[in-house]
């Protein structure tokens, strides 16, 4: 299940129509093996999701509704199962059940200290005053000896009827996968993701930087990307911040380079380097066990679902692509690559890295998908010359990168290498040019 994240600094370089038409072809060059399962865009754009309206495809559920969901519905059960088990500790060492140095008991006192009960919606339960209290005294209770000044407290809450609130609300707390999987018939490949701005809505905003609450979401994608057999996610611009551990599900991070561009190509050679940084430094904290957090959990669940091995290998190998879009000549494609080069070989990291960042495609700058209307963005199938550009950015996917030159090519066999699938007008004169060069 290979995860490929079209991924780029800045607004407005490619991301969204290079996912929409790579996933195309990715789907075409299936072929007979292609089911319901085998291929699915993902629309992680949590600020402006812009594909479900462009391919006017309409999910039954999108990710507002599940962020509704975990919000209303799991986080709240999250937070009465956790609530449960302190005040049922609690309890047991005011009865002289469990001692002081009970290390159940400590655990309950420091999640009891921390929790993060912005969140939770206390006036929906009838004993939602007594819990706002039950956390009000925290600023108080620093020892386990102190939870005694908690016992006229504890003695208002009737323990089974709160066991029976939070077995009623178990029910239909957990999103259902199925319901926000969209598969499109007419281009035979899924849609996950928004129509709606989640981070529009305050509450939303704050929830996705809160632990917990993230956690659950990016569980939930997890268990959605582990269905499908190749996800192509187009990812916001700034990489995905609050998102950050989930940069380590992805296989293969394709950088967009906007050659129309020197600012924004700028950029992209600087995301290349901080995510080759962050991706060199999680696998060293993962190496020394020191991931902590979120990222620990995170790991942790994805070594429950795929194994310690594979999870290892996602984790040390990560491959970096580069597609280059809204080309105009030859000439700046070789320019870009020698700044590239540079840039890596300033910061020592040439030798390393030169075989590791592949050139996996090229688009032309063209007007058939600079139709501001966005009826140009899926041009897949419909121009020759630009199919072939996209084919050869999905066949690279489907072998691994096998048959792709790294940065260790030349710029000559670089520019034959991506002119080589398209015979249209433009990758003609294209290719007189690339010869030319080598
Ligand atoms: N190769 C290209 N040639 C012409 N226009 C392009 C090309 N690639 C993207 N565009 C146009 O640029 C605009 C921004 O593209 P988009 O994919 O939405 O960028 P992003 O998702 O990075 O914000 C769109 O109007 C799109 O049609
Ligand atoms: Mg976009």
């Amino acid at each position: 299940m290979p995860v490929i994240s079209i991924i780029g600094p800045k607004g407005g370089i490619g991301k969204t129509t290079l996912s929409i038409n790579t996933t195309a072809a990715l789907t075409r060059m299936l072929g007979d093996s292609l089911n319901h399962d085998s291929v699915c865009l993902f629309d992680l754009d949590l600020r402006l999701p812009t594909i479900s309206s462009i391919l006017e495809s309409h999910p039954r559920k999108t990710f507002y509704d599940l962020f509704e969901t975990l919000a209303n519905k799991t986080y709240q059960v999250d937070f009465l199962q956790s609530i449960y088990r302190i005040l049922t500790l609690f309890q047991a060492f005011l009865d002289n059940e469990i001692d002081s140095n009970n290390a159940q008991l400590q655990k309950s006192l420091a999640l009891y200290k921390n929790m993060n009960i912005e969140l939770f919606h206390f006036s929906e339960f009838s004993f939602g005053n007594v819990l706002q209290e039950f956390f009000l005294e925290r600023g108080q209770i620093h020892t386990v000896k102190q939870i005694k000044v908690l016992k006229p407290l504890l003695k208002k809450i009737d323990m089974d009827s709160f066991k029976e609130i939070i077995k009623d609300r178990e029910n239909n707390s957990r999103p259902v996968a199925d319901e926000f999987i969209n598969y499109i018939e007419e281009y035979k490949f899924s849609l996950l993701g928004g129509e709606v701005p989640i981070l529009g809505k305050r509450s939303h905003r704050k929830r996705i930087n809160e632990p917990a609450f993230l956690l659950l979401f990016l569980e939930f994608v997890n268990e959605l990307i582990g269905r499908f057999k190749y996800i192509v996610l187009d990812t916001p611009a700034g990489g995905v911040n609050h998102l950050s551990s989930l940069m380590n599900s992805i296989d293969q991070v394709l950088f967009i380079f906007d050659m129309s561009n020197s600012i924004a190509v700028n950029g992209s050679i600087d995301a290349l380097h901080s995510f080759i940084d962050y991706y060199e430094d999680f696998y060293e904290d993962y190496k020394q066990g020191r991931l902590t957090g979120l990222d620990k959990a995170y790991v942790n669940r994805m070594i429950a679902m795929r194994g310690q091995e594979a999870v290892t290998e996602i984790l040390s190998n990560k491959k970096f692509g580069i597609i280059f879009n809204r080309c105009q000549s030859p000439k700046e494609i070789s320019n870009c690559l020698d700044q590239l080069r540079e840039y890596l070989e300033t910061l020592d990291r040439y030798d390393e890295y030169k075989d590791r960042i592949h050139m996996v495609g090229m688009v032309p700058h063209h007007k058939i998908i600079n139709i501001t209307n966005n009826r140009g963005t899926l041009f897949y199938d419909k121009d020759s010359s630009l199919s072939k550009c996209i084919n050869l950015i999905a066949e690279n996917i489907l072998t691994d990168n096998q048959n792709c030159p790294t940065l260790s090519n030349s710029n000559g066999e670089i520019l034959q290498f991506l002119q080589k699938k398209g015979q249209g007008s433009w990758a003609s004169r294209f290719g007189r040019i690339a010869s030319s060069l080598s």
